[in-house]
């Protein structure tokens, strides 16, 4: 978040360095090497380093005493209870406040629970003289189109009650909101919770889909015409209604979780929340469970091709990604997994080893395969030569786990076919 927000306030004229504690991947960023697949940022960090306009450095004094804004893109993992983790944000925050040589802007782009803003100026009051104003102002990008969402964005939100600060931010962001999409100028608080407001709404939107999905399986309905069917009401909107294996990655499972927490702490149950949780950790179990009645629970032995094991496509993230639960799963059994993914191939070999085997094409991790799972809906996936398939897999069963195929021309090449939701999808 913090690599793609940088390049983008420098490719509007701003001078800016990236600060990271990671000195390996200072030394790559300054040779161009981007140490996360996001298509497009590549380029553009390496142009606007070749203009001067961006620097990297693993020296916060340097950055510190350099900076007139200092933006806090710092992660703010899941602790064992759930909450969100602010320790980088509060022990970076007083290294900050030592080096502080004159009075600047800090400003919390981190998800962090609410409170935390007030909690950063604490510090600085009692670590430096030095007059600073502390900003709220979540992001809201997204892995796989960060750097447009970036350039582009729907809003911006700026948390604060200093008028002359919010006008400073403001300044700062007009050249991505030419087209009229608003800055939205409120209290820290309200700030710090929108950002956990618009996640958990976006997890309860697939989550609700997704347990829709499983009643579907029940009645003999399809969920596909459940989305076409509402999605065209503008109140629901036709964004967020497929349903699949469930969510993952870096934000909705642990955002979901820290606001669960945080309302447990100010004495309130978002028992909303709760339900979106466990259905969701529910859901990422099904095409397991679906393998085993396939199989008749003899999985031991069975060769299963994994397509896709990044989160979500157009990134290598795998962090609470839906296909861990899977592969765990499977290799727990005995089964043997060869996984194809365009790109988090690489994340997946430091967790999995060899364990499992990765292939270089999606087709040739069906060699031999008793069944094929789509798992991420990588646009490689989408157009399938059936023909092809069929002839490499030892039986031609596919669980398609996010509805990107047609249940009827997959049978009616002679596929056993199982979608999530789906008429007949078993
Ligand atoms: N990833 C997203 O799509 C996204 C979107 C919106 C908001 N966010 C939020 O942004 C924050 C960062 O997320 P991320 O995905 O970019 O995390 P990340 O783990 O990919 O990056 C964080 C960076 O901070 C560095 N770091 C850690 N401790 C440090 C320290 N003491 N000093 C300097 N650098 C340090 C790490 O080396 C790492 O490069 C989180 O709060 C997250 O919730 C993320």
């Amino acid at each position: 978040m913090g690599l793609v927000q940088g390049v983008c306030f420098a490719d509007t004229g701003n001078n800016v360095i990236c600060m990271d504690i990671d000195k390996k991947k200072i030394r790559n960023l300054k040779k161009g090497i981007i140490p996360i697949y996001e298509p497009g940022l590549e380029e553009i960090v390496k142009r606007n380093i070749k203009d001067g306009r961006l620097k990297f450095s693993a020296n916060l004094k340097l950055a510190v005493e350099e900076s007139q804004i200092i933006f806090l893109c710092l992660p703010t993992p899941q602790s064992e209870d759930g909450s969100a983790d602010i320790k980088h944000i509060m022990e970076v925050s007083r290294r900050i406040a030592g080096y502080l040589n004159e009075s600047k802007i800090i400003v919390s782009k981190s998800t962090v629970p609410v409170g935390t803003v007030e909690k950063i100026r604490q510090i600085f009051e009692n670590n430096s003289k030095h007059g600073i104003k502390v900003v709220s102002n979540p992001e809201f990008l997204k892995e796989g189109t960060a750097l447009q969402d970036s350039l582009k964005p729907d809003r911006i939100v700026i948390g604060t009650s200093d008028k002359k600060t919010a006008e400073i931010l403001a300044e700062l962001y007009k050249p991505f909101v030419r087209t009229g999409n608003p800055i939205i100028v409120m209290d820290e608080k309200s700030a710090e919770l929108t950002k956990y407001a618009a996640n958990s709404f976006l997890a309860a939107k697939i989550t609700f889909m997704n347990d829709l999905a499983n009643l579907c399986e029940k009645v003999g309905a399809d969920i596909e015409w459940i989305r076409k069917g509402i999605g065209s009401d503008p109140r629901i909107g036709k964004n967020f209604l497929f349903a699949g294996i469930g969510y993952g990655g870096s934000c909705f499972p642990k955002d979901v979780k820290a606001l669960v927490k945080t309302s447990g702490v100010h004495g309130h149950r978002l028992r909303i929340l709760e339900a979106v949780d466990s259905i969701n950790e529910d859901q990422k179990k099904v095409i397991f469970a679906k393998l085993k009645k396939h199989f008749e629970g003899g999985l031991k032995g069975k060769a299963i091709a994994v397509w896709g094991i990044a989160f979500k496509p157009q990134t290598d993230d795998i962090r609470e990604a839906p296909s861990a639960v899977l592969i765990s799963s499977l290799l727990n059994e005995g089964v043997k997994v060869s996984v194809h993914d365009p790109a988090a191939m690489p994340n997946a070999k430091k967790i999995y080893g060899s364990k499992i085997k990765y292939c270089k094409s999606a087709y040739s991790a069906l060699k031999n395969a008793d069944a094929l799972v789509v798992v991420t809906e990588w646009n490689e996936f989408r157009r399938l030569d059936l023909h092809s398939i069929k002839s490499l897999m030892r039986t031609p069963v596919i669980f398609d786990g996010r509805n990107i195929y047609d249940p009827d021309e997959v049978r009616g090449s002679g596929f056993v076919y199982y979608g999530i939701g789906r008429k007949n999808g078993e």
